[in-house]
C-alpha cells in the first residue's frame, strides 16, 4: 500500500476488525484516549505526564497525542507505539492548527471577512499541507460555533454572527483542511468544533451555560456544522459547557441523534480537552467511572484529556455492566478507519527532510500575504485619504505597530517571530528611501488584569518595555505626527486579549491608546488608523474623528506586508464585517438579522442614551473602488415550495480606480407560521471590478434558502408567504423586489 492511500472500505472494515478482535478492554479504552504531551514545551501542567504517556505507549494504550509539532519527536513517539506494543497500531497525531503551523495566516473571523471561500479554503490547504508534513493527521479546526457576543475572546476564532456566512465558511475549511478526504496526501483530518452553541455563553464568559431556544439551535448554531459534516469533516470536537442544562460532552441527542442519526456523519468524535472528566465537575456524573460510560455512550468516541483520564475507568465500566463492550468496539472501530484512511497503519512514520522543505515554502508566505490583503475591513475613508498618495513622511505609531508576536494572533505555537512582518517593517520596505518613516510607540503596551495560560505556553508573560518614560514617549509621538505628512496609528488589543478564556467585560481600546489617538488626532495631521483586533472594539471616537480606519485583525506572517500594500493601494480592500459591530459593550449581543416588534419605528432608538443602532453593520466594508446597485431582477415572482428563484443585479464599479465588492443577497419574510427575522443572508460574491466596470450576478433562492425550522411544528418549514429580495453593499440594503411562494 503506497503512502497516504486511501483503502477502500472493505478492506479498511476487515482490518479494523481483525485488530478490534485481538485487543483488550484496556486497549480499547486506551485507543479511546487522546494525552496532552507536552515534551519539553512549557506549561505541562502534570509533571511527569510525559513519561506516564510513553509507557502507555509501549503498553498500546494510547490513540492519540496532542502538542507534538517536532517530526523527529512524532517518530521517536510514534516508534514507542508502532514497535514497542502488541498490535503495533500507531497514534494519530492531533494540534490546533488554527490559521497556520509555521505560515500564520490572518486570524479565523479575519478570513471570514474575506467573504471569500476560496481564500479561505487555500488557507487551510497551506495550513494542512505544512502540518501533514510535520507528523499531523488532525486539525482541531475549524471553529464553526456562531459568535454574537464579542466579549466572549473565541470570537476571533469563529466566522461570526450569521449562519449562512458562518456555513461557507465552515465548508471551505473543511475542503481546505481534507481536500478529497482526510487520507488525500498533504492533508489532515479536520474537526469542526464546538458541538454545539458554545459561543452563547452566558455573559460572553468563556466556558459559562448556554441556554438556546430550539429556534435559534437549528436555525442559527446548528447549519454550520451540518454544512461541516455535509463537506465530509472527518472528526467532531464536543463543547465544554451544558446546553439547556444538559453538558453537551454528555449530550446523547446531540452527539448521536443529531449527529449520527439526522446527519449521518460517520466519523469520531472527540471531546474538548478535560471535558468527560467535567461530567463531574457539571453535576452530572457521579464519579469518573461514571463520566467514561456515560460519555462514550452518548456517542463521545475519544476523551482528550489533560490527565486523570476517565476513559482509563471505561474497563471497570464494562466489568460492573454499565456499558456494553460493543459500545467500545463502535468507538474503536470509528478511530481505526480514520487511522487508516490516513494511511497510517501501513506508514505511520513521517520523512522529516521534507518537513524542513514543506516548511520553508516561499509560496506559503506568499498565500498568507494574499490572505492578509483580502481579510482587511476598510472601515472608513473620509476624503478618499486613503490609499496614500506619495507622502513624503510617514509617522507609525502605536506599540502594536513594531510588535511580531501581536502580528501573529492568538493561536499560534510554531510561529517564526524572524520572519513575521509587522506594519513598521511593510510600510518600510514599501516606502523606499524616498519616503522618510518614523516609529513611535507613543504608550507602554497593556496588560490583562489576570494572566493568560498562552503565556505560559509560550515560556513568559508580555513584559514592558524597559526603562519606558511615558510623558516623553507620549511628546515624542506627538511631535513626529506633527513633522509628518500622514499618522498610521496602529492600536487595538494584545493578542493574549483574544481567544480562549479571553473573554471581556468591555469593548473599550486597553491601556493608554484613546488618548495617544485623541493627542495624535490633535496635530492636524491627517491619521489612518490601523485596528489589530479580534473582536469589535469600541470605535464611536474614531468613528467621528479619524478620517480612515483599516482593520486589518491579526493578519499573520506577512501582515505588515500586505498592511501596505492597501494603505499605498498595490491592491484594494474588499473585505466585509462579518458581525455587527457595536457602538458599545452595553449594545451586546446585537445582530442584523433581529425579529421586528412593536414600536419597529423606533428600533433605532431602544435604548435612551445611545444609538441601539450598530456602529458599522453586518456586511459593511469599502473600497477603493465606489458600488453602485441596479436592476435586481427576478426569473419569476411565484414559485410553489421547493422551486427555486433566481435574482440578479447588476454591480458597477463607478469609481476611477478598480476595487473589490462583495454583493450582498438578503431575503425577509413577511408573514408565516412563525415570525422570521428583517433581513437574512441567503447569498454573496466577491468581485473585483475595474473603472467603470459593471457585472451582472446571480444568485438562486432554492427550497435550502427559503426553509427554516419552525418551533412549533418541530421541523422545517417553507410557508406560503411574500419574500421581500435586498441586494446591495451591506446588511442595510435597499434596492429590493419580492416573490410569493404557495398557491
Ligand atoms: C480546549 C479548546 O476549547 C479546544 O478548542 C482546543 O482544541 C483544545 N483545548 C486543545 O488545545
Amino acid at each position: 500500500m503506497p503512502a497516504g492511500s486511501v483503502q477502500n472500505g472493505a478492506e479498511v472494515a476487515e482490518r479494523v476488525d481483525t485488530l478490534i478482535g485481538r485487543m483488550t478492554v484496556a486497549e480499547k479504552a486506551g485507543q479511546l484516549t487522546q494525552y496532552f504531551y507536552f515534551g519539553s514545551r512549557p506549561g505541562d501542567v502534570f509533571p511527569g505526564q510525559a513519561a506516564a504517556v510513553e509507557a502507555a505507549l509501549g503498553r498500546g494504550e494510547v490513540g492519540s497525542l496532542l502538542l507534538v509539532t517536532d517530526p523527529a519527536e512524532v517518530n521517536r513517539l510514534q516508534r514507542l507505539a508502532v514497535a514497542g506494543s502488541r498490535h503495533g497500531i500507531p497514534v494519530v497525531f492531533g494540534f490546533d492548527v488554527i490559521h497556520g503551523l509555521r505560515t500564520i495566516f490572518p486570524v479565523p473571523i479575519a478570513m471570514a471577512a474575506s467573504w471569500d471561500p476560496e481564500a479561505i479554503e487555500q488557507g487551510q490547504a497551506v495550513a494542512a499541507r505544512e502540518a501533514r508534513a510535520a507528523g499531523i493527521g488532525w486539525a482541531f479546526a475549524p471553529m464553526v460555533d456562531i459568535a454574537r457576543d464579542p466579549r466572549w475572546g473565541r470570537i476571533v476564532e469563529s466566522a461570526g454572527e450569521d449562519p449562512y456566512l458562518a456555513s461557507a465558511v465552515a465548508a471551505a475549511q473543511v475542503r481546505g483542511f481534507q481536500g478529497d478526504g482526510p487520507g488525500s496526501p498533504g492533508r489532515v483530518i479536520a474537526g469542526p468544533k464546538h458541538f454545539a452553541g458554545y459561543g452563547a455563553a452566558l455573559g460572553g464568559r468563556d466556558y459559562d451555560e448556554v441556554n438556546l431556544s430550539d429556534s435559534e439551535l437549528w436555525n442559527v448554531y446548528l447549519p454550520p456544522f451540518e454544512a461541516a459534516v455535509t463537506a465530509g469533516a472527518g472528526n467532531i470536537m464536543t463543547a465544554y459547557m451544558d446546553l439547556n442544562g444538559i453538558p453537551a460532552t454528555g449530550n446523547h441527542w446531540l452527539l448521536t441523534d443529531v449527529l449520527r442519526a439526522t446527519w449521518g456523519f460517520d466519523g469520531f468524535v472527540v471531546s474538548d480537552a478535560h471535558a468527560v472528566h467535567n461530567l463531574r465537575t457539571h453535576g452530572f456524573a457521579a464519579d469518573l467511572t461514571d463520566a467514561g460510560a456515560r460519555a462514550v455512550q452518548a456517542g463521545v468516541d475519544m476523551e482528550m484529556t489533560l490527565g486523570d483520564a476517565a476513559y482509563a475507568h471505561l474497563p471497570e465500566a464494562v466489568a460492573a455492566g454499565l456499558v456494553d463492550e460493543k459500545v467500545l468496539d463502535a468507538s474503536v472501530r470509528r478511530v481505526l478507519t480514520a487511522k487508516a484512511r490516513m494511511g497510517l497503519l501501513d506508514d505511520p512514520y513521517v520523512d522529516e527532510e521534507n518537513a524542513r522543505t514543506v516548511l520553508a515554502d516561499p509560496a506559503h508566505r506568499a498565500a498568507a500575504r494574499t490572505a492578509a490583503q483580502r481579510t482587511a475591513v476598510l472601515l472608513r475613508n473620509q476624503g478618499g485619504l486613503l490609499p496614500l498618495v506619495n507622502p513624503g513622511s510617514i509617522a507609525v505609531i502605536g506599540p502594536l505597530a513594531d510588535s511580531r508576536r501581536d502580528t501573529l494572533g492568538p493561536w499560534v505555537f510554531d510561529f517564526d517571530l524572524g520572519e513575521t512582518v509587522t506594519v513598521l517593517d511593510g510600510i518600510r520596505n514599501r516606502a523606499g528611501v524616498a519616503v522618510e518613516v518614523g516609529y513611535a510607540p507613543g504608550i507602554r503596551p497593556a496588560h490583562r488584569a489576570f494572566p493568560s495560560m498562552f503565556d505560559m505556553f509560550e515560556g513568559s508573560a508580555p513584559a514592558d518595555p524597559p526603562a519606558f518614560d511615558d510623558a516623553a514617549e507620549l511628546a515624542r509621538a506627538v511631535s513626529l505626527a506633527q513633522a509628518s505628512d500622514v499618522a498610521v496609528v496602529v492600536l487595538g488589543e494584545w493578542q493574549n486579549m483574544s481567544g480562549e478564556a479571553a473573554s471581556r467585560s468591555s469593548l473599550e481600546l486597553p491601556g493608554g491608546q484613546l488618548g495617544l489617538l485623541q493627542a495624535v488626532v490633535a496635530t492636524g495631521t491627517p491619521v489612518v488608523l490601523l485596528v489589530m483586533n479580534g473582536r469589535p472594539l469600541d470605535l464611536r471616537w474614531a468613528a467621528r474623528n479619524v478620517p480612515a480606519i483599516l482593520d486589518i485583525w491579526y493578519p499573520g506572517t506577512q501582515g505588515g506586508t500586505a498592511a501596505a500594500d492597501l494603505l499605498f493601494g498595490d491592491v484594494a480592500p474588499g473585505g466585509k464585517l462579518p458581525f455587527s459591530w457595536p457602538r458599545t459593550v452595553g449594545q451586546v449581543p446585537m445582530i442584523y438579522s433581529h425579529t421586528a416588534s412593536h414600536d419597529p419605528g423606533h428600533q433605532d432608538r431602544r435604548y435612551w442614551d445611545e444609538a441601539s443602532t450598530p456602529l458599522f453593520p453586518f456586511g459593511h466594508g469599502l473600497s477603493y473602488g465606489r458600488f453602485e446597485y441596479r436592476d435586481l431582477i427576478l426569473d419569476r415572482h411565484h414559485i410553489q415550495p421547493g422551486q427555486t428563484v433566481i435574482a440578479s443585479v447588476t454591480v458597477t464599479n463607478t469609481a476611477e480606480r478598480a476595487g473589490d465588492e462583495v454583493a450582498q443577497l438578503y431575503i425577509r419574510q413577511r408573514h408565516g407560521s412563525a415570525s422570521r427575522p428583517v433581513r437574512e443572508l441567503k447569498g454573496f460574491q466577491r468581485v473585483t471590478l475595474g473603472a467603470g466596470e459593471s457585472r451582472t450576478l446571480t444568485f438562486p433562492l432554492g427550497p435550502g434558502a427559503l426553509r427554516y425550522w419552525n418551533a412549533a411544528a418541530q421541523d422545517w418549514v417553507i410557508d406560503t408567504t411574500t419574500i421581500e429580495v435586498f441586494a446591495g453593499t451591506d446588511s442595510t440594503a435597499g434596492l429590493t423586489t419580492s416573490f410569493t411562494i404557495g398557491a
